[in-house]
């Protein structure tokens, strides 16, 4: 009895450990606060990202969009005033991550480097040197145990 209990408690921890996945990070070196939100079915509650300051949430599917947006602002409540916004963008699927980058309303970090950086060294970076979108930006992917971050003012 004693032994079922334990060998079922090891294999649920194998079994959770067998399907974790990455993190997407965003690491905020740039000199002043940014707000960022996690966007999926709905919207997450507001961060507040000090310099210096690091957001990380575990990928996961969204049941109603799939995918999942953060949506980054250098104003504060900056997604519900229409001010230029960053989307740091993945999709979880049966067994990657894709992620991309993109700018809507404007270009919150023009002037300033932002890098894509997933930690699988076999899996592409996204750069954007001066803060706006390079011609020819794809969406890149990478095996689903990798962590990506996003650093701003890199
Ligand atoms: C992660 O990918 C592996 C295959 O590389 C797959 O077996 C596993 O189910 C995936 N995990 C999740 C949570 O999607």
């Amino acid at each position: 009895m004693h032994f079922k209990t334990f060998a079922l408690a090891a294999l649920t921890a194998t079994t959770a450990v067998a399907s974790q996945v990455g993190n997407a990070i965003v690491e905020n070196h740039c000199p002043f606060t940014v707000y960022l939100w996690s966007v999926g079915g709905s919207t997450g509650p507001k961060q507040v990202l000090k310099s210096g300051g690091v957001y990380t949430e575990r990928f996961h599917r969204d049941p109603k969009s799939g995918g999942i947006a953060i949506k980054i602002t250098k104003v504060d409540d900056g997604i519900f005033n229409g001010s230029p916004q960053t989307n740091f963008a993945y999709t979880l699927t049966d067994t990657r991550v894709f992620y991309d980058l993109s700018d809507v309303y404007g270009n919150p970090f023009s002037g300033h480097k932002l890098v894509v950086d997933p930690s699988d060294p076999n899996c592409q970076e996204i750069v954007w040197p001066s803060g706006i979108t390079p011609a020819g930006t794809l969406t890149r992917d990478c095996q689903n145990k990798s962590d990506v971050k996003l650093t701003l003012c890199a």
